[in-house]
């Protein structure tokens, strides 16, 4: 059947990972995919850069918002990042046209998610954003269909690779935050901005989406408390492994208890786990999800969460899906409306 025409907007770290893997493994990616996938249309800011990528014959926009115009493109990824500007425009604008967009933009979600949803159902378009939550890690396939049946308590984890990178080399090496931090950059893990990473708000925008899909109502980005690792010392984490634990930056969403106060609450912080728990041992770039459910129990999910490769694993998953048909509404089916986000005052360790 005809190829299945694409348009990726932005080839840093994960557009050209997304390139890469789709013509390493384009056999089983089109076996699976029912048809090729042809990547025929590119946007990127700067068009003399050399990125080690083959992109001739391919329709270069200097606008990306002109991929959602282009007859040529059947379905816009989007990999350039920030909840406005460009990315922004270019979503809205390809929905609005009624074709189908891939998304890795936690940012753009976490901010602009319930009404990006709004358009995509109005338009029919499927809207598909497996990349923007722990990276690798089919975390929200495993959320909206694999644990579909269940009353979810509790989405929580280990959210941002660079921030358990920087823990674990700081812990397992004894070398400062700055210097690396610029390795993580330099592997292509942190934000363009890598304060979002280190102050916690990209976690935090990874769990506003994952507290939408596990409870099913848009969750408020200003009730999430949020604190990240930038003030975390070597000394921090020497002291608390004499004591038996490991600082980890984790992200938490639960189901507070009936009542007057009832609600989901949402934090990011530094906290103490014990050594021997499972997710102490979750080192490096990898992230860990963990989900409770009512009738399955716990679930735990590990695996890369940042990085070129994981990254394109789960666009290229999206994209897969969207050539055979396969596609779930944005947001959970579960209609809590009555449940309100309540903001933490202080967090409780
Ligand atoms: P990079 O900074 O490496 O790449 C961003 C790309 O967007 C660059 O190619 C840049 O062009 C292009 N771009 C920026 N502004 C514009 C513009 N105004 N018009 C056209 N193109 C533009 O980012 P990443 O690849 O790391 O991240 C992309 C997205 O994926 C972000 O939303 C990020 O949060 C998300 N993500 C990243 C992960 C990672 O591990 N890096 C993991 C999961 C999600 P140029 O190259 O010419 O400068
Ligand atoms: N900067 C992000 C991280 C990329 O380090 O987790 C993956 O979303």
């Amino acid at each position: 059947s005809k190829p299945l025409s694409i348009g990726v907007a932005g080839l840093g770290t994960v557009g050209a990972g997304v390139l890469n893997l789709l013509r390493e493994n384009a056999d089983i990616v089109g076996t699976r995919a029912g048809r090729h996938l042809a990547v025929t249309a590119v946007s990127a800011r700067d068009r003399r850069r050399d990125r080690g990528l083959a992109l001739d014959g391919l329709r270069w926009h200097d606008d990306p918002v002109a991929l959602a115009a282009d007859p040529g493109v059947d379905v816009v990824v989007e990999l350039i990042g920030g909840s406005e500007g460009p990315a922004r425009a270019l979503v809205e604008a390809a929905l609005a046209a009624g074709k189908p967009v891939v998304t890795a933009n936690k940012a753009l979600l976490a901010v602009h998610g319930a009404q990006l949803a709004e358009t995509a159902a109005a338009r029919g378009a499927p809207l598909a954003f497996e990349a923007a939550v722990a990276g690798g890690i089919p975390a929200i396939k495993a959320l909206r269909e694999g644990l579909a049946a269940n009353r979810l308590s509790r989405v929580a984890g280990i959210l941002n690779g660079t921030c358990n990178y920087i823990l674990t080399v700081m812990r397992a090496e004894g070398r400062e935050f700055a210097e690396v931090l610029a390795e993580a950059q330099r592997l292509g893990y942190a934000e363009a901005d890598p304060s979002f990473d280190i102050d916690g708000i990209d976690a935090a925008h990874k769990l506003a989406i994952l507290a939408a899909i596990a409870f099913g109502r848009p969750v408020d980005l200003g009730a999430v408390h949020v604190e990240g690792i930038r003030d975390v010392t070597a000394l921090d984490i020497r002291l608390a492994e004499e004591l038996g634990f490991r600082i980890k930056l984790l992200g938490i969403a639960r189901r507070t208890e009936a009542g007057p106060g009832a609600g989901i609450e949402t934090r990011v912080h530094p906290c103490m786990v014990p050594c021997d728990a499972p997710i102490a041992r979750v080192d490096g770039v990898f992230n860990a999800v963990v989900a409770e459910g009512d009738a399955v129990g716990r679930v735990v999910l590990q695996g890369r969460g940042a990085g070129a490769g994981p990254t394109a694993s789960a666009v290229v998953a999206d994209l897969i899906d969207i050539a055979r048909g396969r596609h779930t509404p944005v947001w959970g089916a579960e209609a809590l409306a009555s449940i309100p986000s309540v903001p933490m005052a202080r967090h409780v360790g």
